[in-house]
Protein backbone atom coordinates (compact mmCIF):
# COMPACT_ATOMS: atom_id res chain seq x y z
CA UNK A 1 0.00 0.00 0.00
CA UNK A 2 1.82 3.12 -1.29
CA UNK A 3 0.54 6.60 -1.14
CA UNK A 4 0.37 9.45 -4.09
CA UNK A 5 3.47 10.67 -2.22
CA UNK A 6 5.55 7.62 -1.91
CA UNK A 7 4.90 6.59 -5.25
CA UNK A 8 6.40 10.09 -6.69
CA UNK A 9 9.46 9.82 -4.32
CA UNK A 10 10.68 6.24 -5.25
CA UNK A 11 9.89 6.92 -9.31
CA UNK A 12 11.57 10.52 -9.28
CA UNK A 13 14.40 9.09 -7.49
CA UNK A 14 14.77 6.64 -10.36
CA UNK A 15 15.22 8.80 -13.19
CA UNK A 16 17.36 11.11 -11.22
CA UNK A 17 19.73 7.60 -11.01
CA UNK A 18 18.83 7.44 -14.81
CA UNK A 19 20.16 10.68 -15.98
CA UNK A 20 16.51 11.78 -16.47
CA UNK A 21 17.18 15.85 -16.39
CA UNK A 22 13.85 17.02 -14.45
CA UNK A 23 13.41 13.40 -13.13
CA UNK A 24 10.33 15.19 -10.45
CA UNK A 25 8.68 16.54 -13.34
CA UNK A 26 8.50 13.29 -15.51
CA UNK A 27 7.51 12.23 -12.72
CA UNK A 28 4.30 14.46 -11.80
CA UNK A 29 3.19 14.40 -15.14
CA UNK A 30 3.28 10.75 -15.61
CA UNK A 31 1.89 10.03 -12.59
CA UNK A 32 -0.90 12.53 -13.45
CA UNK A 33 -1.69 10.98 -17.09
CA UNK A 34 -1.76 7.30 -14.90
CA UNK A 35 -4.53 8.55 -12.81
CA UNK A 36 -6.24 11.17 -15.46
CA UNK A 37 -5.71 13.73 -12.62
CA UNK A 38 -4.32 17.48 -12.46
CA UNK A 39 -0.76 17.81 -11.78
CA UNK A 40 -1.70 19.72 -8.30
CA UNK A 41 -4.07 17.20 -6.82
CA UNK A 42 -1.14 14.87 -6.56
CA UNK A 43 0.16 17.96 -4.07
CA UNK A 44 -3.93 17.76 -2.74
CA UNK A 45 -4.44 14.55 -2.48
CA UNK A 46 -0.41 13.28 -1.50
CA UNK A 47 -1.20 10.94 1.55
CA UNK A 48 -3.91 9.16 -0.69
CA UNK A 49 -3.48 5.46 -1.34
CA UNK A 50 -2.71 4.65 -4.67
CA UNK A 51 -4.43 1.03 -6.61
CA UNK A 52 -1.65 -1.77 -7.63
CA UNK A 53 -3.28 -1.16 -11.17
CA UNK A 54 -2.49 2.39 -11.59
CA UNK A 55 1.06 1.82 -9.52
CA UNK A 56 1.89 -1.15 -12.16
CA UNK A 57 1.11 0.96 -15.05
CA UNK A 58 2.71 4.10 -13.69
CA UNK A 59 5.82 2.29 -12.99
CA UNK A 60 5.64 0.82 -16.75
CA UNK A 61 5.83 4.40 -18.16
CA UNK A 62 8.83 5.27 -15.33
CA UNK A 63 10.33 2.04 -16.86
CA UNK A 64 9.98 3.66 -20.76
CA UNK A 65 10.84 7.30 -19.58
CA UNK A 66 14.29 5.72 -18.43
CA UNK A 67 14.67 4.51 -22.21
CA UNK A 68 14.47 8.11 -22.39
CA UNK A 69 11.35 8.07 -24.64
CA UNK A 70 9.99 11.49 -24.30
CA UNK A 71 7.51 12.42 -22.03
CA UNK A 72 4.97 13.51 -24.67
CA UNK A 73 5.27 10.51 -26.31
CA UNK A 74 3.96 8.82 -23.11
CA UNK A 75 1.37 10.21 -22.40
CA UNK A 76 0.42 10.66 -26.40
CA UNK A 77 -0.20 14.58 -25.58
CA UNK A 78 1.67 18.04 -26.09
CA UNK A 79 0.56 21.42 -24.93
CA UNK A 80 0.84 24.00 -27.81
CA UNK A 81 -0.70 27.78 -27.65
CA UNK A 82 -2.66 26.79 -24.68
CA UNK A 83 -3.94 23.69 -26.67
CA UNK A 84 -3.43 19.88 -25.56
CA UNK A 85 -2.09 18.28 -29.10
CA UNK A 86 -2.44 14.77 -29.48
CA UNK A 87 1.24 13.26 -30.73
CA UNK A 88 3.14 10.17 -31.68
CA UNK A 89 6.54 8.84 -32.09
CA UNK A 90 5.46 10.06 -36.43
CA UNK A 91 5.52 13.94 -35.52
CA UNK A 92 7.86 16.29 -33.66
CA UNK A 93 7.11 17.24 -30.55
CA UNK A 94 5.62 20.60 -31.00
CA UNK A 95 8.52 22.98 -28.99
CA UNK A 96 7.30 26.28 -27.19
CA UNK A 97 10.25 28.26 -29.58
CA UNK A 98 7.56 27.59 -32.83
CA UNK A 99 4.86 29.75 -30.81
CA UNK A 100 6.84 32.74 -32.01
CA UNK A 101 6.45 31.67 -35.56
CA UNK A 102 2.88 30.64 -34.98
CA UNK A 103 1.49 33.84 -33.41
CA UNK A 104 3.41 36.33 -36.45
CA UNK A 105 1.80 34.26 -38.63
CA UNK A 106 -1.51 33.99 -37.37
CA UNK A 107 -1.28 37.90 -36.55
CA UNK A 108 -0.84 38.23 -39.91
CA UNK A 109 -3.75 36.90 -41.07
CA UNK A 110 -6.00 38.44 -37.94
CA UNK A 111 -4.74 41.84 -39.42
CA UNK A 112 -6.20 41.17 -42.78
CA UNK A 113 -9.50 39.77 -41.80
CA UNK A 114 -8.30 35.94 -42.68
CA UNK A 115 -6.95 33.85 -45.91
CA UNK A 116 -5.64 31.15 -47.12
CA UNK A 117 -2.57 29.53 -45.25
CA UNK A 118 0.27 26.71 -46.65
CA UNK A 119 1.95 25.20 -43.65
CA UNK A 120 4.57 23.04 -45.10
CA UNK A 121 5.60 20.10 -43.55
CA UNK A 122 2.79 20.34 -40.63
CA UNK A 123 3.66 17.35 -39.00
CA UNK A 124 1.00 17.19 -36.26
CA UNK A 125 -0.92 20.42 -37.38
CA UNK A 126 0.39 22.40 -34.62
CA UNK A 127 1.08 25.54 -36.51
CA UNK A 128 -1.72 25.66 -38.72
CA UNK A 129 -4.48 24.25 -36.46
CA UNK A 130 -3.52 26.77 -33.67
CA UNK A 131 -3.62 29.71 -36.22
CA UNK A 132 -7.32 28.02 -36.97
CA UNK A 133 -8.32 28.15 -33.57
CA UNK A 134 -7.23 31.72 -33.15
CA UNK A 135 -8.20 33.33 -36.42
CA UNK A 136 -11.95 32.08 -37.58
CA UNK A 137 -12.10 33.65 -40.46
CA UNK A 138 -8.75 31.82 -42.07
CA UNK A 139 -8.50 28.10 -44.10
CA UNK A 140 -5.45 26.19 -44.49
CA UNK A 141 -3.44 24.07 -46.39
CA UNK A 142 -1.38 21.42 -44.38
CA UNK A 143 1.07 19.55 -46.74
CA UNK A 144 3.27 16.66 -45.16
CA UNK A 145 5.60 13.92 -47.02
CA UNK A 146 4.33 11.56 -44.02
CA UNK A 147 0.90 10.33 -44.32
CA UNK A 148 1.61 8.76 -41.06
CA UNK A 149 2.01 12.21 -39.35
CA UNK A 150 -0.69 13.62 -41.34
CA UNK A 151 -2.89 11.50 -39.76
CA UNK A 152 -1.80 12.79 -36.53
CA UNK A 153 -2.77 16.41 -37.84
CA UNK A 154 -6.30 15.11 -39.32
CA UNK A 155 -7.32 14.02 -35.65
CA UNK A 156 -5.89 17.15 -33.94
CA UNK A 157 -8.16 18.87 -36.68
CA UNK A 158 -11.17 17.34 -35.57
CA UNK A 159 -10.28 17.76 -31.92
CA UNK A 160 -10.26 21.39 -31.89
CA UNK A 161 -12.83 21.30 -34.64
CA UNK A 162 -11.54 23.50 -37.21
CA UNK A 163 -11.04 20.07 -39.54
CA UNK A 164 -14.36 22.26 -41.98
CA UNK A 165 -11.21 24.83 -42.86
CA UNK A 166 -8.46 22.29 -43.52
CA UNK A 167 -6.95 20.25 -46.11
CA UNK A 168 -4.11 17.59 -46.27
CA UNK A 169 -2.10 16.83 -48.54
CA UNK A 170 0.89 14.49 -48.34
CA UNK A 171 3.81 15.44 -50.75
CA UNK A 172 6.82 16.85 -51.27
CA UNK A 173 6.87 20.52 -49.94
CA UNK A 174 4.88 22.55 -53.00
CA UNK A 175 4.71 19.53 -55.30
CA UNK A 176 0.95 18.65 -54.46
CA UNK A 177 -0.29 22.26 -54.95
CA UNK A 178 -1.76 24.96 -56.78
CA UNK A 179 -2.86 28.33 -56.33
CA UNK A 180 -2.18 30.97 -54.38
CA UNK A 181 -1.72 31.76 -50.32
CA UNK A 182 -2.34 34.80 -48.92
CA UNK A 183 0.76 33.22 -46.34
CA UNK A 184 3.20 30.26 -46.24
CA UNK A 185 4.38 28.80 -43.14
CA UNK A 186 6.77 26.26 -42.18
CA UNK A 187 9.08 24.90 -39.52
CA UNK A 188 10.84 22.30 -42.22
CA UNK A 189 13.66 20.27 -41.12
CA UNK A 190 16.73 22.27 -40.18
CA UNK A 191 19.78 20.13 -38.14
CA UNK A 192 22.77 19.93 -40.31
CA UNK A 193 22.99 15.97 -41.20
CA UNK A 194 25.94 15.53 -39.47
CA UNK A 195 24.90 16.94 -35.98
CA UNK A 196 22.18 14.31 -35.66
CA UNK A 197 23.95 11.98 -33.99
CA UNK A 198 24.78 14.63 -31.09
CA UNK A 199 21.37 15.18 -30.36
CA UNK A 200 19.83 14.42 -26.81
CA UNK A 201 18.50 10.80 -26.97
CA UNK A 202 15.26 11.84 -26.43
CA UNK A 203 15.38 14.48 -29.62
CA UNK A 204 16.89 10.90 -31.76
CA UNK A 205 13.29 9.56 -31.03
CA UNK A 206 11.53 11.65 -33.17
CA UNK A 207 11.42 10.98 -36.63
CA UNK A 208 14.60 11.51 -39.00
CA UNK A 209 12.22 13.30 -41.23
CA UNK A 210 11.05 15.72 -39.23
CA UNK A 211 14.67 16.83 -38.35
CA UNK A 212 17.30 16.13 -40.93
CA UNK A 213 17.66 19.48 -42.68
CA UNK A 214 20.83 18.22 -44.88
CA UNK A 215 24.52 19.03 -45.14
CA UNK A 216 24.05 22.72 -43.80
CA UNK A 217 20.93 22.39 -42.23
CA UNK A 218 19.45 24.89 -45.04
CA UNK A 219 18.40 22.61 -47.62
CA UNK A 220 15.11 22.86 -47.16
CA UNK A 221 14.91 26.96 -46.68
CA UNK A 222 16.78 26.93 -50.34
CA UNK A 223 13.42 24.58 -52.11
CA UNK A 224 10.59 26.90 -49.85
CA UNK A 225 12.12 30.35 -50.83
CA UNK A 226 12.97 29.80 -54.43
CA UNK A 227 9.13 28.31 -55.24
CA UNK A 228 7.21 30.05 -52.59
CA UNK A 229 6.80 33.57 -54.62
CA UNK A 230 4.88 31.35 -57.21
CA UNK A 231 2.43 30.33 -54.55
CA UNK A 232 2.02 33.45 -52.77
CA UNK A 233 -0.44 36.49 -53.65
CA UNK A 234 0.96 40.30 -53.77
CA UNK A 235 2.24 41.33 -50.22
CA UNK A 236 1.60 37.28 -49.04
CA UNK A 237 4.01 36.68 -45.84
CA UNK A 238 6.73 33.36 -45.43
CA UNK A 239 7.56 32.88 -42.42
CA UNK A 240 10.18 30.33 -41.27
CA UNK A 241 11.38 29.12 -38.20
CA UNK A 242 15.23 28.74 -38.51
CA UNK A 243 17.72 26.89 -35.90
CA UNK A 244 20.60 28.65 -34.15
CA UNK A 245 22.70 30.52 -36.24
CA UNK A 246 20.78 30.01 -39.19
CA UNK A 247 18.83 33.73 -39.20
CA UNK A 248 21.43 35.73 -41.07
CA UNK A 249 21.68 32.76 -44.11
CA UNK A 250 18.21 32.28 -44.30
CA UNK A 251 17.58 35.77 -44.81
CA UNK A 252 19.82 36.26 -47.19
CA UNK A 253 17.92 33.82 -48.97
CA UNK A 254 14.42 35.78 -49.17
CA UNK A 255 16.30 38.72 -50.67
CA UNK A 256 18.30 36.75 -52.96
CA UNK A 257 14.70 35.54 -54.00
CA UNK A 258 13.07 39.03 -54.21
CA UNK A 259 11.36 39.15 -51.14
CA UNK A 260 10.75 42.12 -49.18
CA UNK A 261 10.37 43.58 -45.87
CA UNK A 262 12.74 40.95 -44.75
CA UNK A 263 13.19 40.93 -40.89
CA UNK A 264 14.29 38.63 -38.28
CA UNK A 265 12.03 37.89 -34.95
CA UNK A 266 13.48 36.99 -31.58
CA UNK A 267 12.15 35.81 -28.83
CA UNK A 268 12.14 36.79 -25.23
CA UNK A 269 15.89 35.58 -24.67
CA UNK A 270 16.59 37.62 -28.08
CA UNK A 271 17.43 34.07 -29.72
CA UNK A 272 16.68 34.72 -33.55
CA UNK A 273 13.47 32.09 -34.58
CA UNK A 274 11.81 33.65 -37.07
CA UNK A 275 12.86 34.81 -40.79
CA UNK A 276 9.61 36.27 -42.70
CA UNK A 277 9.07 38.67 -45.76
CA UNK A 278 6.78 39.88 -48.16
CA UNK A 279 6.53 39.04 -51.94
C1 LIG B 1 10.43 20.14 -37.86
S1 LIG B 1 8.99 19.20 -38.26
C2 LIG B 1 7.72 20.42 -37.99
C3 LIG B 1 6.41 19.84 -37.57
C4 LIG B 1 5.38 20.90 -37.14
N1 LIG B 1 5.13 21.86 -38.19
C5 LIG B 1 5.84 21.63 -35.90
O1 LIG B 1 6.27 22.78 -36.01
O2 LIG B 1 5.79 21.06 -34.81
C6 LIG B 1 9.15 19.13 -40.03
C7 LIG B 1 8.06 18.36 -40.76
O3 LIG B 1 8.37 18.39 -42.17
C8 LIG B 1 8.03 17.15 -42.75
N2 LIG B 1 8.80 16.98 -44.00
C9 LIG B 1 10.08 16.56 -44.14
N3 LIG B 1 10.43 16.57 -45.44
C10 LIG B 1 9.35 17.04 -46.13
C11 LIG B 1 9.09 17.28 -47.51
N4 LIG B 1 10.02 17.07 -48.44
N5 LIG B 1 7.87 17.74 -47.87
C12 LIG B 1 6.90 17.95 -46.93
N6 LIG B 1 7.10 17.74 -45.60
C13 LIG B 1 8.30 17.29 -45.20
C14 LIG B 1 8.34 16.13 -41.67
O4 LIG B 1 7.63 14.93 -41.89
C15 LIG B 1 7.92 16.88 -40.40
O5 LIG B 1 6.58 16.60 -40.08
Amino acid sequence: MKTVAEVLKSATTRLEAGGIENPRLDAEILLAHVLGWRRLTLYVDAEKILPLESILRFNELVNRRLKKIPVAYLTGTKEFMGLTFAVNENVLIPRPDTEILTEFVGEFLRSRGGGNLLDLGAGSGAICISILKFVKSARAIAVDISAEALEVAKFNAEKFHVDDRIEFFCGDLFMPLTGKFDAIVSNPPYIPTGELENLQAEVQSEPQLALDGGIDGLKFYRRIISDAPKFLISGGLLAVEVGINQAAAVKNLFEAASFIDVEIIKDLAGLERVVAGRK
